[in-house]
């Protein structure tokens, strides 16, 4: 079964890609890590060890938790002067010196496919058609920032003068295509990086990071940690040696951050709650089609992911697009990613909290179109919830769950329609499925998201193609957006060239 006929030598056809953000769980544990050993982390990932057992000779999958692991400030201090004092001569090897290094990096990622997917799997319980198109992007951030490192010299009589040091803190959602591109990026642009990963997710980081050591970038320049004291998650990222910090993760893990030193260079893609509008001039097929990917790709654990799909008109009176999308959301095939044609995997941990709610009870007006279940006692699995009825200004419109979870809403016209995607307070993504170019051009000048899709599916940015970043409360100090031309010159500083040094 599962990973057997993944053949990784085979370039994938299809190069769209998925990564994402947490925005589940309490900001204050966002630095608590827990030992590899502790069996509450093994339980939760009880069919990652079934896929790792099956797979033979999978040295990297078992051998990968190469990170240090930070116990002491006295230990942490070392580890950010050996970084800052490294950075010079990595600036110094200039942009088309790192560029050879990082293409080779992209090299090592493919050349590492199958044990990527087998991590992440185990991990994450990403499912193999999401991982494999999150390795490709990785790869294309790799090969993407590294030919943008070459544009980093002196413009309009500014020289670009590289961060001494970067922190990177990714999520466990897209636990190697953000690590890799929050890093790459800062390595890029000339900085040495810190990078603690998700502890949810440390193994596909670390197997990330593995790869850039092997392609070339010095251990001194990239280093791996775990934290095992919480106030040094605090203390790393409040460091005053720290140029810049790299986050991606809920809205509220951002706000933790800023907290911890009023000037924090902080660039942040946080959460989102995204809207896809389905007008009656669309091609509904296509809609719906998009509608169930965007929704449910990854159990729905992507800042990126539709949260809701809003029906105009006759869309919305009429039952053919409303069955389309049950019956095309009653089908999808949900399991663990063992089974190589699951379509949708387990969410990271059993389900609490808001998500819990939100797939347990309904609020006043609503109804379940189709009413999720619990498949196992593992309270991680969980088939895919639609509910209708959902009100403008509910609980549903706004919060984000993060999880397998789609909102149906109504709207005389796409005016209204828009008006329920702006009062949300994020804007990160945003679809139309319309064929009317006068609504579509309506659509794109007023409506609130960092990225938006017309007639496509709203997760899977391609990097270059798309670049990805948000507005609203789904960026804070983000003024670029990653995979874009304007990423790498965000991340030092621009001098008069006479006083660079
Ligand atoms: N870039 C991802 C996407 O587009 C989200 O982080 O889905």
């Amino acid at each position: 079964a599962s990973l057997e006929g993944v053949d990784s030598t085979v370039p994938p056809t299809n190069r769209v890609q998925d990564r994402h953000q947490p925005a589940v769980g309490a900001p204050v544990d966002y630095f608590a890590n827990t030992p590899d050993t502790d069996p509450s982390l093994v339980a939760n990932q009880s069919w990652g060890r079934d896929i790792l057992a099956r797979i033979p000779g999978s040295v990297l999958a078992n051998d990968i938790v190469n990170s240090t692991r930070v116990r002491e400030l006295t230990e942490l201090n070392r580890i950010v002067d050996t970084a800052v004092a490294s950075a010079k001569e990595w600036g110094a090897l200039g942009g088309a010196g790192r560029a050879a290094i990082l293409h080779r990096a992209g090299d090592v990622m493919e050349s590492r496919r199958a044990a990527f997917m087998e991590v992440m799997a185990s991990e994450t319980g990403k499912t193999l058609d999401q991982s494999d198109p999150e390795i490709s992007e990785a790869i294309d951030f790799a090969h993407y920032y590294a030919e943008r490192a070459k544009d980093l010299e002196t413009v309009d009589g500014a020289t670009f003068v590289p961060a001494h040091l970067t922190v990177v803190t990714p999520p466990w959602n897209f636990p190697v295509a953000i690590p890799a591109g929050s890093t790459l990026s800062a390595l890029a642009a000339g900085s040495a990086v810190i990078i603690k990963p998700a502890t949810q997710a440390r193994r596909s980081g670390s197997l990330m990071v593995q790869a850039l050591w092997d392609a070339g970038v010095p251990r001194d320049v990239l280093a791996l940690v775990q934290l095992e004291e919480r106030e040094l998650g605090r203390a790393l990222v409040s460091h005053p040696a720290v140029d810049r910090v790299i986050l991606t993760g809920g809205y509220e893990t951002a706000e933790l951050f800023r907290s911890f030193r009023n000037d924090l260079p902080l660039l942040a893609e946080t959460s989102g709650k995204n809207a896809i509008i389905v007008t009656p001039s669309a091609d509904l097929d296509l809609a719906a089609r998009d509608v169930v990917q965007s929704a449910f790709g990854h159990a729905g654990q992507k800042c990126s992911a539709a949260s809701l799909v809003i029906m105009v008109g006759s869309v919305a009176k009429s039952a053919r697009f409303r069955n389309q999308l049950i019956d095309a959301v009653s089908s999808l095939s949900v399991g663990y990613p063992e089974t190589a044609t699951t379509q949708m995997g387990p969410v990271i941990e059993p389900a609490a909290g808001k998500l819990l709610t939100a797939l347990t009870t309904l609020e006043p007006g609503e109804s379940w179109a189709i009413e999720p279940r619990q498949l196992d006692a593992s309270g991680c699995l969980w088939s895919p919830g639609v509910r209708t009825g959902v009100a403008a200004g509910s609980n549903v419109h706004l919060t984000e769950f993060f999880g397998p979870i789609l909102g149906i809403m109504t709207a005389e016209t796409l005016e209204e329609a828009i008006a329920m995607v702006n009062a949300i307070d994020y804007g990160l993504t945003s679809g139309l499925h319309s064929l009317d170019s006068a609504e579509i051009g309506l659509w794109l000048d007023t409506v609130q998201a960092g990225n938006l899709y017309v007639n496509r599916g709203i997760t899977g940015a391609i990097v270059q193609r798309q670049p990805f970043g948000g507005w609203k409360k789904s960026a804070v100090g983000a003024g670029t957006k990653a995979g874009g031309p304007n990423y790498l010159m965000g991340l030092g500083s621009w001098l008069p060239a006479e006083s660079a040094e």
